[in-house]
């Protein structure tokens, strides 16, 4: 309990499709702690549950400077997308990496909050392009499947790095990591 290990590229664990929450008990709430500890421990604005090893359909997020605004998606699911954005992406689970992405600007979200309750919400900006990064976390998709052959081409010695276990140069936080 408390702070968890974040998952690494290339573990296999990041490319499975993770089960729906069926059960609103205390050991979801648990699960959403350390998932909110860990998240906190780090410069990242969202974390989803396979990030820390539980294959299960949610994620938080908190874009706000000062850890007042934990948001919890359970079971999301985008119901439409509009506009473009193009940001660049980090990944805590994919040290030293970023690349450009590009993602709809406005989205709605149907998800489950910490009781069950359902609800619908309407994200624009970063709020959207987080909720749709960790969604694609849930469905076993990374950002870098998300960018061109030739950015991934860049990007090949530090994907190399990391699926030798090499370390990386971290030059965290210049960019937003999810
Ligand atoms: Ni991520």
């Amino acid at each position: 309990m408390g702070n968890q290990l974040i998952v690494q590229y290339p573990d296999p664990r990041l490319r499975e499709h993770c089960k729906p929450v069926t059960r609103f008990d205390s050991s979801l709430g648990n699960l959403i702690d350390d998932l909110a500890s860990t998240l906190y421990s780090t410069t990242g604005i969202g974390l989803s549950a396979p990030q820390i090893g539980q294959l299960q359909q949610l994620f938080v997020m908190d874009l706000s400077d000062n850890q007042s605004d934990l948001q919890v998606y359970i079971n999301p699911v985008i119901t439409q997308k509009a506009g473009l954005a193009i940001v660049e992406e980090a990944c805590l689970s994919l040290p030293g990496v970023a690349a450009n992405v590009m993602r709809a600007s406005t989205v709605s979200v149907q998800a489950k909050d910490r009781h069950g309750n359902i609800r619908e919400t309407k994200l624009s900006g970063m709020h959207a392009v987080c909720i749709q990064h960790e969604t694609d976390h849930l469905h076993g998709k990374l950002f870098i499947d998300r960018i061109s052959a030739i950015r991934r081409l860049r990007l090949r010695k530090t994907l190399k790095s990391l699926e030798s276990n090499t370390d990386v140069p971290l030059n965290s936080s210049t960019y937003t990591q999810f």
